[in-house]
């Protein structure tokens, strides 16, 4: 978490670090602040709050520099003040830092250079870094020098981004845990935690890799281990156009996400359905198709929405492809000494690529030998990176901390890779093909639930003053319940549970009357039977139901409240139709509610730390 950018060129670094950090703002939005420099002056702002207020303040001032950092921030240690914003300083204010990451050993750190006389003013572990750079500097060490033995003192995870008025002609960026990418400009260059900050300014791009420190100045950059062996580095051409990562007219950018659907689940089938052998082609798994289809066992490890994704991988793999399936947090994967084998094929969803937790837990995978799948919307993520090999959902720069239409990308991507190893196993020809008539038909199918959106939004009308919700589902739509909610709850802060509508009965039940909403996502499959008893239950108490349901169904309107209708589709696609009119009353009752969708409180789009 935590947006970091720092400029260094010809140009006036204010304006480009601002625009910036409200490109990165998704990320943490806590508090933010900047640090320029410029010949003598050293000047940092920071405030509590969005980048929106670090800007009027800076408007106040008028400042100007070819040579600065920005941070926004989303808190760890300490609470969001102007105190604890970063950059953090040393005591004679000439070098700034900012930082994204968790120094854990910072307790110790300070207690050190306490002793040495080196006084606190804020409550973070970034403000031990600083002190210890200093520390360095004073034994006459160059910034680069005293910025690489200070790292390895540390333990934790860190992107840093350092500047010093004595050395003004560079900016120190090192990483370990917390991605960092340098942009590259024609007498500037630019850093930054990820590339939406930069790509107005250049597609020319290098990611460092953990344990790696860069030197950048205006017109060249070096690039060095922490224990500093030179390495040089690859760049890349980033393929995101300004357009994506804007709200093209709509109010937020969850709704935009939203209504990009079609198009961004298109984009996650584009040439990759062959219908004549019924099959899919997935360019990201070559060399690895025989040890996937042999695997004793498939693990699919994610956080949030996408272990929501991961749950209906279990139900696809399992069904079509006949491989057992586990799926797991990836918190908890990584700390339970799982047992994996090498014959284990696990698969690490993650939207951002990022995330601490799962990274860390293709990490403990890949030590025991598992081969190990990414399934990441961010190209050249470090999840994308790190794994044996992978598929890109291709579902564009996704802004909005709620995620929507990775969820869906993620989906379509899973059915493929269940389609690719089904058919190597106890698929037929036709029964693949007909997955595949139904993925083509299937943005469509999202365009018609798309329509609904005015008649969604009076629908949420109804519901907005609502404290709690419950949402039930079977089958695939368990895990649909699940996402549902955290949509709801993430964005509008009203408490909504998920369960399996059969659990109901052992526990939730007793929370329904007549203002308990109850969200059940009802489809004709295989459980419908099931599922209407299930609303009968609630309806016997009086419950508030709303109900997703197919486009034909001629039951279960007259028992609920309210019914939105979605296309039927395979099986196995239905979430991905299911879970769209969810993501629209959940935007809509907050935005009722007057709330911000797309930075809702304390939460962060990427979560880099553990
Ligand atoms: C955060 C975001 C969620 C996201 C989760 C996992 O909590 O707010 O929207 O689902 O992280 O993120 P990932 O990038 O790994 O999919």
């Amino acid at each position: 978490m935590c947006g970091i950018v720092g400029y260094i060129g010809e140009n006036n670094c204010v304006p480009i670090l601002i625009e910036g950090l409200k490109r990165l703002e998704y990320r943490g939005y806590d508090s933010a602040g900047i640090g320029i420099i410029n010949h003598d002056e050293c000047r940092v702002v920071k405030t509590k709050g969005k980048v929106s207020e670090l800007e009027n303040l800076i408007s106040e001032i008028q400042i100007e520099s070819n040579l600065g950092i920005g941070h926004t921030r989303w808190a760890t240690h300490g609470e969001p003040s102007m105190v604890n914003a970063h950059p953090h300083l040393n005591t004679d204010h000439t070098l700034f830092l900012i930082h994204n990451g968790i120094i854990e050993n910072y307790l110790s750190l300070k207690k050190g250079l306490e002793k040495e006389g080196y006084v606190f003013k804020s409550e973070t572990d970034t403000e031990v870094l600083a002190h210890l750079i200093d520390h360095y500097l004073k034994m006459k060490h160059s910034l680069f020098q005293a910025v690489r033995y200070a790292l390895n003192e540390v333990e934790g995870t860190y992107g840093i981004c350092v500047i010093y008025k004595r050395e003004p002609d560079k900016i120190i960026v090192a990483r370990k845990g917390s991605p960092l990418v340098i942009g590259i400009g024609e007498n500037e260059n630019f850093v930054a935690s990820d590339v939406n900050a930069l790509i107005a300014h250049t597609k020319q791009v290098v990611y460092l890799e953990d344990g790696e420190i860069a030197e950048v100045y205006k017109d060249s950059f070096t690039t060095k281990t922490i224990s500093d062996e030179t390495i040089i580095k690859e760049i890349h051409q980033v393929d995101i156009g300004i357009d994506e990562i804007s709200k093209g007219g709509y109010p937020h950018f969850m709704l935009k996400e939203i209504m990009d659907q079609p198009e961004s689940i298109y984009n996650s089938l584009r040439g990759r359905l062959v219908y004549n052998e019924g099959i899919s082609k997935l360019g990201g798994l070559q060399g690895f198709e025989e040890r996937i289809i042999n695997s004793n066992r498939i693990l699919i490890s994610a956080c949030g929405t996408s272990w929501h994704a991961a749950l209906v991988g279990e139900y696809m793999i399992e069904q079509y492809a006949g491989i057992p399936v586990e799926v797991e947090y990836a918190s908890e994967f990584r700390y339970r000494h799982p047992i994996i084998s090498k014959d284990d094929t696990v698969i690490f969803i993650s939207q951002s690529g990022e995330t601490a937790d799962t990274l860390a837990a293709l990490k403990e995978a890949k030590k025991k030998g598992a081969l190990c799948l990414g399934v990441c919307n961010v190209v050249g993520s470090s999840i994308a990176r790190e794994s044996d090999a992978g598929v890109y959902i291709h579902a564009g720069p996704e802004i909005g901390v709620a995620s929507t239409k990775a969820f869906t990308a993620q989906l379509t991507v899973l059915a493929l890779i269940t389609l690719l190893i089904a058919r190597r196993r106890n698929l037929s020809l036709p029964e693949g093909q007909e997955v595949i008539k139904e993925l083509q038909q299937i943005t469509n199918k999202v365009e018609i639930i798309l329509k609904q959106n005015e008649y969604i939004e009076k629908i949420a009308d109804q519901y907005v003053n609502c404290r709690n919700f419950l949402y039930l589902g079977r089958g695939y739509n368990f895990p649909v319940a699940l996402e549902g909610a955290l949509k709801l709850k993430e964005i509008s802060y009203i408490h909504a549970e998920g369960y399996p509508a059969a659990e109901m009965k052992h526990g939730p039940i007793a929370l329904i009357d007549d203002n308990m909403p109850v969200v059940f996502i009802a489809t004709q499959d295989s459980v419908y039977d099931k599922i209407i008893s299930n609303i009968q239950e609630v309806k016997a108490r009086k419950g508030r139901i709303l109900a997703i349901v197919n486009e034909e169904d001629e039951q279960i309107e007259n028992m609920v409240d309210h019914i939105i209708r979605v296309p039927k589709t395979h099986n196995m696609l239905t979430p991905i139709l299911t879970v769209i009119p969810l993501q629209l009353l959940a935007y809509h009752i907050a935005v009722k509610k007057g709330l911000n969708v797309d930075q809702p409180r304390n939460l962060a789009k990427s979560v880099t730390v553990e």
